[in-house]
């Protein structure tokens, strides 16, 4: 068989060892070409050992590949690269009739195209979408973005090599700087613009190989961006990734990984029925474990880079039988087996990478153990025919073995053996890592332990209880502390069985004392977050400090307004100034609390109108309502991200019902 493999990465270096290692291509003696952007030198020797040949040209050129293809008698084509796809290489092939794999044009657009794979997706699975909307006009844009901050994720539409996804308060850190970016898109016409909610969670990758009917799903890897050990910096292409004994990784459940696979088999399922023509290739789903199950981050029509080379390790039938069988429709005749042994994959990158790569360093590799495989990436040859980086991740080791520790440790210490400015992750699959990704699946799975301090009746905590008891608030209130013995808010907690404490009366540095004892209490009932609710005292600087980030009033109008008043007050000011000035809106605010009286940065607000015959009493009791649901969003947020983007990074929030 003459087979052409497209693009010159490690990835295609990852495919391309593969396919010639596999029984089908020794025997009988088969040929590979390459056509890459890139001299790759370790692609080159397989080409040249097989008696084939290695072309240096773009991969989005068709009609220079397609002729090259015809010329080389090429019976199987294999695409690495998304911008192949994009170019349209696999249509202009098969064209001409030659099997590839990888899909048309339009069917790669579930990867080349946000929009359309939201949308296209959110159609027969859209509980397992975060909430998006696709932007055609800026407007549209920015009232999803008010909706949703600070959890929103700013997506360009097409292909940007990774750069194209800006995250709030990881790369926009207040509404005005996301607002700012979208103004930016707009005006530079890049619509449209994919906006959606921020996810929290484990993400891990999916691939599916298919020939549009039959489906062979490989193992779940997890890839992993960050330039940095422990998730810092940048994101990058990729810096390594794994996958786990028995082909699961540890923070995922069996149910989880069935149902990204019945996921990716419906998506190509769909995708046939839409276009009327089959998927051929690899869909590679990128998830993300969340508290309740898994969501669809992205999808890719290719293989990963690097999750490949793991899948490439650990794949024990033949690769090229595979690959030909889904090029040409005829995969259910093969057997394709996965080893149950573990797998890591680390890239080594050019110091600096991703954002000021250094090229043209001579790199040199010592001698490997043959336990390792190494695939070279952005690499060159200079004048002298020595080995340097190129500006991109410059090359892969990947092993497997009998438990992921040991696979770590020989990736690890034949890594250390190249010579060059080059810096590799450490901390990929260790121990440690793997334990801090169960424990926060963990946490974002379980239910969220809820601390009230109130100093009355307490009615918006019957609302939050109401939706504990009705399975749709997954928490539980812990403790509820007074400052006052028979607060009705007292009696409420122990009529459903709720630990109460109480905080003294009497006695010198009263409110420190009663503070010491609230946050014992709270302390002792392990309590992920405290609200207030109708607590009637200022709270210390010390016991805003102690539960930083973690400690909510809910107050009963549109912060700034009436900030400082209390209760039937606040209503009484809202309808006088509806009389004096006509402005008949109000409504309620959840803040974060801190030292100066409802001041702290603002989380949730919820309007509604001022009528003309609204006493202080049907205001109070038209508020509380939106109190209960604000209460219980504000719970749900916390819940959905342990705590995180509760505001943005930097500025107070605008009050956002009134914009
Ligand atoms: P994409 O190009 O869509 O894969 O996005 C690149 C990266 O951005 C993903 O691998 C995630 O780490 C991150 N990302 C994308 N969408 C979301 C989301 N809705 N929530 C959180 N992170 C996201
Ligand atoms: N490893 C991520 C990707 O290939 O897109």
């Amino acid at each position: 068989m003459n087979i052409l493999i497209i693009g010159s990465g490690a990835r295609e270096h990852a495919l391309a060892h593969a396919i010639s290692t596999s029984p089908s291509f020794v025997k009988p003696i088969s040929r590979l070409n390459c056509i890459g952007p890139t001299l790759n030198p370790g692609i080159r020797d397989i080409c040249m050992k097989s008696d084939g040949t290695y072309k240096i040209g773009a991969i989005t050129d068709n009609n220079a590949i397609c002729s090259s293809a015809l010329n080389s008698h090429i019976d199987l084509a294999v695409i690495g690269p998304e911008a192949a796809l994009e170019a349209g290489i696999a249509d202009t092939l098969r064209q001409v009739g030659i099997a590839v794999f990888g899909p048309d044009r339009d069917l790669a657009r579930i990867e080349t195209s946000k929009s359309f794979a939201r949308t296209f997706f959110s159609r027969f699975a859209n509980q397992y979408c975060p909430k998006f909307i696709v932007a055609s006009q800026y407007h549209e844009a920015e009232k999803a973005v008010i909706s949703m901050q600070p959890r929103c994720v700013i997506k360009v539409d097409g292909l940007a090599g990774g750069k194209g996804v800006l995250v709030a308060n990881e790369h926009l850190n207040s509404l005005a700087e996301t607002l700012q970016w979208c103004q930016t898109l707009f005006q530079q016409n890049s619509v449209p613009v994919v906006i959606e909610e921020k996810l929290y969670g484990q993400e891990f990758s999916l691939m599916t190989v298919t020939d549009g009917v039959f489906c062979v799903h490989l193992h779940a890897v997890q890839d992993h961006k960050r330039a940095y050990d422990g998730e810092n910096g940048p994101n990058t292409g990729g810096m390594g990734s794994y996958t786990g004994e028995n082909g699961r990784l540890p923070f995922l459940n069996q149910q989880d990984i069935d149902q990204a696979k019945k996921l990716n088999e419906q998506t190509i399922y769909e995708l046939h029925n839409y276009f009327g023509k089959p998927y051929r290739g690899v869909l590679y789903g990128g998830f993300m474990i969340v508290s309740d199950g898994i969501r669809l981050v992205e999808y890719n029509a290719r293989f990963g880079d690097p999750e490949v080379m793991n899948l490439m390790a650990i794949c024990e039938s033949d690769v090229l039988e595979m690959l030909y069988g889904a090029a040409t429709g005829t995969l259910s005749d093969v057997n394709v087996t996965l080893s149950s042994k573990p797998s890591v994959c680390l890239y080594a990158v050019p110091d600096g990478y991703p954002n000021k790569s250094e090229k043209g360093h001579v790199i040199s590799m010592g001698t490997l153990d043959s336990r390792v495989d190494c695939f070279y990436g952005s690499v060159d040859i200079d004048a002298d025919k020595r080995l340097c980086t190129a500006g991109s991740r410059t090359l892969a080791m990947v092993a497997t073995a009998e438990t992921l520790e040991h696979a770590r440790s020989l990736v690890l210490d034949n890594i250390a053996k190249v010579r060059g400015p080059l810096r590799y992750r450490t901390d990929i699959a260790s121990k440690e890592a793997l334990g801090s990704r169960i424990e926060q699946m963990k946490q974002l799975r379980r239910p969220l332990r809820v601390g009230v301090m109130g100093s009355t009746r307490g009615t918006d905590l019957r609302y939050v209880l109401e939706m504990i008891e009705a399975g749709r608030l997954h928490a539980s209130i812990e403790l509820v502390f007074s400052d006052r013995e028979n607060a009705g808010i007292i009696e409420l907690a122990k009529t459903h069985g709720i630990p109460t404490a109480i905080g003294v009366r009497h006695g010198k540095n009263l409110r420190y004392e009663r503070e010491r004892i609230a946050t014992a209490a709270f302390e002792n009932a392990n309590v992920d977050l405290i609200i207030l609710i109708g607590y009637m005292r200022i709270i210390s600087e010390q016991m805003c400090t102690r539960w930083k980030g973690r400690l909510f009033n809910i107050h009963p109008s549109l912060l700034p307004d009436f900030a400082g008043a209390m209760d039937t007050d606040v209503h009484a000011m809202a309808i006088r100034r509806m009389k004096n000035t006509g402005i008949s809106i109000t409504g309620c605010t959840v803040h974060m609390v801190e030292p100066v009286v409802d001041h702290g940065a603002i989380v949730i607000q919820k309007m509604c109108h001022i009528d003309e015959h609204d006493t202080v009493e049907s205001l109070k009791s038209k508020v509380q309502a939106l109190e209960g649901e604000a209460l219980v969003d504000t719970i749900r947020m916390f819940a959905l991200s342990g705590g995180k983007d509760m505001v943005f990074n930097s500025a107070q929030p605008i009050p956002i019902e009134r914009a």
